[in-house]
């Protein structure tokens, strides 16, 4: 079994089992994932959104140019990188998701890490954040790594705002591109 065909069997799995009947129902796509699968960072946000919904791709709206330009900042493109959700159908008009439903993606969501085995998890928003930090506030502990056991090992998650929100917000739009800047120093401490 390749990572490709793995991360196919999740999609069916969870096609095949119905996870949040109410989200799939209204969603266009099952938006899985994008990017490379032997990726070292892996990039969880909160749900797919309109754009993302349509395509059946995540982070390809507003937020996703601006994810972009962050990685760009730091000589990174999507192509190198591996980026998902941690619910994968689209909320109704955009709504947070709900605990029932985080809590149905998550499983999925560690299985499809232990596909790829990436070194580092990066967090977008506190959606993505809580299953890996839950005793943690993002806005203590945005831009700065931690490790915490995952599966059989240990990994590094590194908890930085949702570009989404720092889209209408200066002073977080600047806290994030200022955390982003950290990314590299981050991949060099965990070689
Ligand atoms: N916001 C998210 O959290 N995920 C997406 O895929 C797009 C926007």
């Amino acid at each position: 079994m390749t990572k490709a065909t793995d991360l196919a069997a999740l999609r069916d799995e969870i096609i095949a089992k119905n996870i949040t009947p109410e989200l799939a129902k209204q969603a266009q796509n099952l938006v899985m994932g994008d990017g490379s699968l032997d990726a070292q960072i892996v990039f969880i946000g909160e749900a797919p959104g309109k754009n993302e919904d349509i395509q059946g791709l995540p982070f390809v709206g507003a937020a996703g140019k601006f994810l972009n330009e962050m990685l760009a900042s730091v000589g990174l493109s999507r192509d190198d990188v591996y980026v998902t959700n941690i619910v994968k159908y689209r909320p109704p008009n955009n709504r947070d998701p709900l605990p029932d439903e985080k809590a149905a993606f998550w499983p999925y969501l560690a299985r499809q890490i232990n596909i790829i085995q990436p070194k580092i998890i990066i967090t977008l928003g506190r959606h993505g954040m809580e299953y890996f930090l839950p005793d943690f506030k993002i806005s203590d502990v945005h831009g700065q790594p931690k490790r915490v056991i995952f599966g059989d090992g240990k990994i590094v998650i590194l908890p930085l705002f949702h570009p989404a929100a720092a889209l209408y917000n200066g002073g977080l739009r600047q806290t994030l591109i200022d955390d982003f800047l950290k990314v590299p120093q981050v991949l060099e401490q965990i070689k």
